[in-house]
């Protein structure tokens, strides 16, 4: 890293920062209905050296593009903004939407790295905004907490980047420990990590990702946050997070039948959510595997974001060993994540190689994820 920022801006680095990707073990969709998640940031990292001028200027450059990409800080505007750069080029414009004076903050240089896969589901777009998002918080100064900073994330990423998302990617790659899931609500923000348990269970988180990349700006994201907010509106609340699963039954009398499969995924997610933190504090591990298969059906048939090649790896994992698996992330591709135990591993992976072999699916790239320390400064 160090030599990375050197080589291209020719100086030293003020630091180096560092932020997780993440997985989202349960609460999918729940962010943006501001109910409830419960991810964690994974030990896979996004690293960013970063170093001020004495100008104006910003000049950014990532071991994922070729050339860098520089605009001054009188340009910042998320209109001039566009590829990759649009990360953390639009968290340095966040920021000040929170607080930062961008009429007198000084310009600085930065050079990214990572080794969160990307386009797998598992944030490697809020793992480069987090970084950046603590390394201009300590450079500039600013002083803002962890769940403000999540705030900036995401506001990069809805008006920069283009894509509607909630606020779970970053607040998890923000508030992650180590074994440690980010129970968050997403209405007050009040966040709790509650211990896995997982290491001390020996089961093992194992990713399968099935390199059928999704892109959150287009499409069905988009849509299905549209059909929440219709769902919402006709039932006469301002979010889907103020109904119960007894709700359900008026619901289904008022809404068109889609309408009211999307609403009532998101209302039993997030009840999942919940019962999912209960499960782990009360019984352990082991017993919240049921809630993540009924997590998989329910995106699967009723908001209907999982692909073939998901619900095959979620089939298969289960047939071969995991105690509960689903997709995880927004959906249309991506990955799926299996709760395995730790000697079965092998087997499960072995198995849905074969099965993806056998229908003719690109190969998935598989790996096993452990919960690990959110964002933090490096050096
Ligand atoms: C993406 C978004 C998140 C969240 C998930 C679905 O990861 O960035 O805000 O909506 O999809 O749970």
């Amino acid at each position: 890293m160090l030599a990375d920022f050197e080589s291209r801006f020719n100086h030293r680095p003020a630091g180096i920062w560092s932020a997780p990707g993440r997985v989202n073990l349960i609460g999918e969709h729940t962010d943006y209905n501001e109910g409830f998640v419960f991810p964690f940031a994974i030990d896979r990292r996004t690293v960013v050296a970063l170093g001020l001028r004495e100008d104006r200027i910003i000049r950014v450059a990532s071991s994922f593009a070729a050339e860098a990409i520089e605009i001054s800080l009188d340009e910042l505007i998320p209109e001039n903004l566009a590829g990759w750069s649009a990360y953390p080029l639009g968290v340095a414009w966040a920021l000040g939407r929170f607080g930062a004076d961008l009429g007198t903050v000084p310009g600085f240089e930065a050079f990214i790295d990572s080794d969160v896969p990307i386009g797998a589901g598992l944030s490697s777009s809020a793992a480069i905004e987090s970084a950046v998002a603590v390394a201009l918080n300590d450079v500039w100064g600013l002083g803002l907490d962890r769940s403000t900073l999540a705030q900036v994330g995401r506001l990069a990423e809805n008006r920069a980047v283009g894509a509607p998302t909630g606020i779970m990617d970053q607040s998890a790659s923000l508030l992650g420990k180590a074994d440690g899931g980010v129970f968050l609500d997403c209405r007050s923000l009040e966040s709790d990590v509650i211990p896995l348990g997982f290491d001390a269970a020996r089961l093992d988180v194992l990713i399968i990702d099935t390199r059928v990349s999704h892109a959150h700006a287009t499409g069905g994201y988009a849509s299905r946050r549209a059909s929440c907010e219709a769902g919402a509106a006709a039932l006469g609340v301002s979010a889907l997070r103020e109904l119960g699963v007894d709700d359900l039954p008026r619901a289904a009398e008022l809404l068109d039948d889609e309408t009211f499969r999307r609403v009532r995924h998101i209302v039993t997610e997030n009840q999942r959510v919940l019962d999912t933190v209960q499960t782990l504090r009360e019984h352990g591990p082991t017993r919240i595997a049921e809630l993540l298969d009924a997590s998989h059906v329910s995106m699967r048939d009723d908001f209907e974001i999982s692909i073939p090649e998901l619900d095959l790896a979620v089939e298969t994992a289960r047939g071969a060993g995991a105690l509960g698996a689903r997709m995880t992330g927004g959906g249309f591709g991506g990955a799926a994540i299996a709760l395995t135990p730790r000697d079965l591993v092998p087997d499960v992976e072995a198995a849905v190689a074969a099965a993806f072999a056998e229908r003719g699916f690109r190969a998935p790239v598989m790996f096993v994820v452990h919960a690990a320390d959110g964002a933090r400064r490096e050096q």
